[in-house]
């Protein structure tokens, strides 16, 4: 029987103070999954990952965004999912969103590929929503289209692929910690002041502004958060100095990706790009933390199948 090979990349969501609402795909980064149609329901075969993650379809991203989209398209026979993780659960890099989303691509591709990409990003945000605490679209949305993206609204789901910066080099790393979304979403505020409120919608805007010109320069001056950064950067040994070294070696802002530890650093040159990388991660091991590094740009493409 026909088997299929699918891939998601990973994402970067939030895009600095865009919270929630603004995520971007990325190169070099994400999850296969290889999927059969089967007679009835959803069994995930295997798992290829550094990290324990359940098979049991439900309690695994893949499986519920696969038995969400079965769901939608009304079938009753089911699929079987192999799951290839490119990416580090808890790290703050779209790790459960790119299951998610490659799942949901796969099982509509293999049953007539009915919906498209965009119809696919609630099933997917449904299956994040079982592991994350939240229900948002930062990641699934950009890991299905590419680029980055804006969520207007959640429910109903309202989300717009903003476009790409062809010059922007991501410069991503990885302490050796593990972060949960759902813990690093306890800790935030319930009321924000309206001066940071207007500063962190003047520095969102900017992306988005940034994102649809293809204008690294209005990127370059946007990446600032001052409502979630501040505490999500007290989970993360070291953030504040890692963050200086980076601007001193030459990055135009460095900020957390996701709910982190990952952080990322952005420039539009590739020999900065390598200071600027090394600065950083000598910096987590000033502090005794390893990290893991790479230097990478935009996926303007998202989810698609492989060979
Ligand atoms: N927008 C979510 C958060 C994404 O920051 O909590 C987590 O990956």
């Amino acid at each position: 029987m026909k088997c299929i090979k699918v891939f998601s990349p990973g994402t970067i969501g939030n895009i600095g103070p865009g919270f929630d609402v603004l995520g971007l795909a990325i190169k070099g980064l994400g999850d296969i999954v290889e999927a059969r149609k089967i007679k009835s329901e959803v069994k995930i075969s295997s798992i290829e990952s550094e990290y324990k993650l359940s098979k049991d379809p439900k309690k695994n991203t893949a499986g519920i965004a696969a038995s969400e989209v079965l769901k939608l398209l009304n079938v009753k026979s089911g699929v079987t999912l192999k799951l290839k993780k490119g990416l580090p659960s808890g790290s703050g890099l779209g790790s459960s969103a790119a299951s998610a989303a490659a799942a949901a691509y796969a099982t509509n591709y293999l049953y007539g590929n009915k919906l498209s990409k965009k119809e696919l990003i609630l099933p997917s945000t449904k299956a994040e929503e079982s592991v994350s605490g939240g229900f948002f679209a930062d990641n699934t949305a950009p890991s299905l289209l590419g680029g980055a993206t804006l969520t207007r609204s959640c429910l109903p789901l309202d989300v717009t692929k903003i476009g790409s910066i062809k010059e922007l080099k991501i410069i991503i790393v990885t302490p050796e910690k593990v972060i949960l979304t759902k813990d690093a979403r306890k800790i935030l505020p319930k009321k924000v002041p309206m001066k940071d409120f207007v500063f962190n919608m003047g520095n969102s805007c900017l992306i988005t502004a940034a994102f649809s010109k293809d204008d690294y320069k209005l990127f370059a001056r946007s990446l600032n958060d001052s409502v979630i950064e501040p505490i999500r950067a007290k989970l993360i040994p070291g953030f504040d100095k890692v963050k200086e070294n980076a601007i001193r070696a030459g990055a135009d802002g460095m900020t957390i990706s996701g709910s982190g530890p990952s952080v990322f650093a952005i420039t539009n040159n590739m020999s900065k790009a390598r200071l600027i990388e090394d600065a950083m991660v000598r910096t987590f091991k000033q502090f005794g933390v390893k990290s893991t590094s790479i230097i990478t740009e935009v996926d303007p493409v998202g989810t698609r199948l492989i060979k």
